[in-house]
C-alpha cells in the first residue's frame, strides 16, 4: 500500500517569499483499527560488499591489528553494530559477488590466493575475510546471513557446493572440510541470493535468460529443507521486465523473493551525480526527490507481483538503496566513499517509512552501505570511528521491528524549490506489540517548521513522547572531531490534543513518536 499523501496550499513555501516563521498546516489521520501487515525488522538491513573500505579497514583489521578486534574485527564497530542490532547483513557483493569464488576464502589465512577486486578499484584482494570470518561476524552481532553467490563467472555446482559447506549437518566431504577448517556445527544461512543486477556487472543478461539460469541455479541450493529464502535478482528502477519475467518463470515455486535496486542521485546524472556536503538547496530537494520515488517504483513492482501472486508470498527485497555521490575528493573512485549529512538521515527516514507503508510485500532492505561505502551508517579512519546521520535515524527507527504498519492519510503542502515540488511531510504509522502507536516523521523542508494535527481513530491518548534528529545546516554532519552534531535528542513538540495529538515539526527533521 503507497503511503497515501494528499498535497493543499497553505503557504507558498520554499525559500522564495515566505519566511522562515511561516508554518506549515498539516494534517494526519491514523487508522488503529486498519492494520496493513506487519513490518519485517529485516527491512532495517544492511549491505556489507568487497569494496573498498567496506570490510578491510572498516570491519575488519586482522588479529595481528593494534585497533582493539575480537577475532581480527574491530571493536568499536561490531559495538555500533550491535546497539543497532543489525538483522540481516547481505554480503559478498554486490558485483563484487559474481566474480567471487568461494574457496578463496577458506583454509589457513596465509595460503588463500590474493586476487584481483577487478569492479571496484582493481586492488588486491587478500580473501583474508571469508566464509568463516563472515559468519563469525553474523555470529556476533547476532545477524541472519544473507550469502549472495556467483551467478555471473561461477556455477551451479560451485554454489551448490558453498551452501552445503555452509549448512550441512552431515559428514559429507563438504562438512567435513568445514569442521577440518575450525568450524564443527553447521551455520545457518537464512537468505541465498542467485547473482547481482544479471543486467550490468552481473552478466549483462536478457531477463528471460537470468530467470531460467535462477531456476537451475535455485534448484540445487543444498541448504537444509526450509531454512533458506531464495532470492533472485531483479531490476533496476522500474524495469518491470525483471519482474514480469521472474514472476513468469516461477512455474516450480522456487521463487521466494525478487530484489529492487533504486539509488537516489541528486542531479541525476550518473557521471556527475552532485556533492555529499557543501551542495545547495537544488540538490537537497532533488535528493528528496529522488529517494521519495521509491515508493512510485515499489508501487510498479509489486502492481505485476499480484497478477502472478496476489496472495503476496514472493517478497519484494530492496537489497540496494541510498543516496549515490560523487567520491570524496581525493579518495580512490572506486572505493565510493562519501560524507554523509542530514540530508541523508532525512532520505534514510524517507525510504523506512516507504518501506514501512509496503510491509505487505517489502519483507527487507539492504542499505547500501554499511561501513564506509556510499550511505554509510558508520565511517572510519584508521583508528577513529564516526556514526552516521544515517546511523542515528536506523536508531530512532528501532521500535517499529515487528510492529504493525496501519493506514494513514496525511494533508500536507508542498515544499518547492525552483521547479521542483515533493510534500512538505511524509509520515508512516503503526502499532507496536505493546498497543502503543508509533508515528514517524519527516519535514523535508529546510526553512519552515510544520503543524501538525493527528487524529487516532479509535485510539485514546494518554501519553506521548518521542525524539528528534536535526541541526542547523542541510549538510550537518558528524566527524571525527566532532562526533555528537547529528545525533537524536528528545522530543518535547508533541502535546494531547482533543481527537490525538498536536505536533510542532522543526524544519529539516525526522521525529519519531509513542503514542499511549
Ligand atoms: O553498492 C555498490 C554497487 O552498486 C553494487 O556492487 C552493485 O550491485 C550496484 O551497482
Amino acid at each position: 500500500m503507497a503511503i497515501a499523501v494528499a498535497l493543499f496550499v497553505v503557504i507558498v513555501a520554499g525559500a522564495h517569499g515566505a519566511s522562515e516563521s511561516d508554518v506549515v498546516q498539516a494534517t494526519l489521520i491514523v487508522h488503529p483499527d486498519k492494520p496493513v501487515a506487519v513490518i519485517d525488522p529485516d527491512i532495517y538491513g544492511q549491505f556489507a560488499e568487497h569494496l573498498g573500505h567496506g570490510i578491510y579497514g572498516g570491519l575488519w583489521v586482522g588479529e595481528a591489528s593494534h585497533i582493539a578486534n575480537t577475532r581480527g574485527f574491530r571493536n568499536d564497530v561490531v559495538s555500533a553494530l550491535k546497539a543497532l542490532a543489525v538483522p540481516v547483513v547481505r554480503w559478498p557483493g554486490g558485483c563484487f559477488a559474481d566474480q567471487y569464488h568461494w574457496r578463496d576464502g577458506i583454509g589457513p589465512r596465509g595460503k588463500r590466493p590474493v586476487r584481483v577486486n577487478v569492479n571496484w578499484g582493481g586492488v588486491e584482494e587478500t580473501n583474508a575475510v571469508g566464509t568463516h570470518e563472515f559468519m563469525d561476524l553474523m555470529e556476533m552481532l547476532g545477524a541472519k546471513a544473507y550469502v549472495d553467490t556467483n551467478v555471473g563467472t561461477g556455477s551451479p555446482q560451485e554454489s551448490k557446493d558453498w551452501l552445503e559447506y555452509m549448512t550441512s549437518p552431515t559428514h559429507s566431504a563438504l562438512a567435513e572440510e568445514r569442521m577440518r577448517n575450525g568450524r564443527k556445527a553447521p551455520w545457518r544461512v537464512d537468505f541465498v541470493g542467485f547473482g547481482n543486477e544479471p543486467w550490468g556487472c552481473g552478466g549483462h543478461m536478457r531477463p528471460e535468460t537470468y530467470s531460467d539460469l535462477y531456476h537451475r541455479f535455485a534448484a540445487f541450493a543444498s541448504t537444509p529443507p526450509g531454512t533458506t529464502t531464495k532470492i533472485a535478482a531483479g531490476g533496476y528502477d522500474d524495469e518491470v521486465a525483471w519482474t514480469e519475467a521472474l514472476m513468469a518463470g516461477n512455474k516450480f515455486n522456487d521463487l521466494d523473493a525478487i530484489t529492487l535496486h533504486h539509488y537516489a542521485l541528486p542531479t541525476g546524472d550518473w557521471k556527475h551525480k552532485g556533492a555529499a556536503t557543501g551542495f545547495g538547496e537544488d540538490q537537497w530537494i532533488s535528493t528528496m526527490q529522488a529517494a521519495l520515488r521509491m515508493d512510485h517504483l515499489i508501487a510498479e513492482h509489486s502492481a505485476v507481483m499480484d497478477r502472478y501472486d496476489p496472495a503476496k508470498k514472493v517478497g519484494l527485497y530492496v537489497d540496494e538503496w541510498g543516496n549515490w555521490y560523487d567520491p570524496e575528493p581525493g579518495s580512490q573512485p572506486g572505493f565510493l566513499e562519501q560524507g554523509n549529512t542530514l540530508r541523508d538521515a532525512l532520505t534514510a527516514a524517507l525510504n523506512l517509512n516507504i518501506f514501512q507503508a509496503h510491509a505487505d510485500r517489502v519483507r527487507m532492505a539492504n542499505i547500501a552501505q554499511m561501513v564506509n561505502v556510499l550511505q554509510a551508517l558508520i565511517l572510519t579512519d584508521g583508528e577513529r570511528m564516526v556514526l552516521t546521520p544515517t546511523y542515528q535515524a536506523f536508531m530512532m527507527f528501532k521500535p517499529f521491528r515487528g510492529a504493525t504498519d496501519l493506514a494513514v492519510e496525511l494533508n500536507t503542502s508542498e515544499y518547492r524549490y525552483g521547479d521542483t515540488a515533493v510534500p512538505a511531510l511524509q509520515v508512516s504509522a503503526a502499532r507496536s506489540g505493546s498497543g502503543a502507536i508509533l508515528i514517524s516523521l519527516v519535514n523535508l523542508d529546510p526553512h519552515h517548521p510544520a503543524h501538525l494535527g493527528v487524529a487516532l481513530k479509535p485510539f485514546s491518548a494518554a501519553k506521548v513522547s518521542g525524539t528528534i534528529l536535526t541541526a542547523d545546516a542541510m549538510d550537518a554532519h558528524n566527524s571525527f572531531e566532532r562526533p555528537d552534531v547529528v545525533v537524536p535528542q528528545p522530543f518535547r513538540g508533541a502535546s494531547l490534543a482533543p481527537d490525538g495529538i498536536a505536533v510542532d515539526v522543526p524544519s529539516k527533521s525526522v521525529i519519531v513518536l509513542t503514542v499511549q
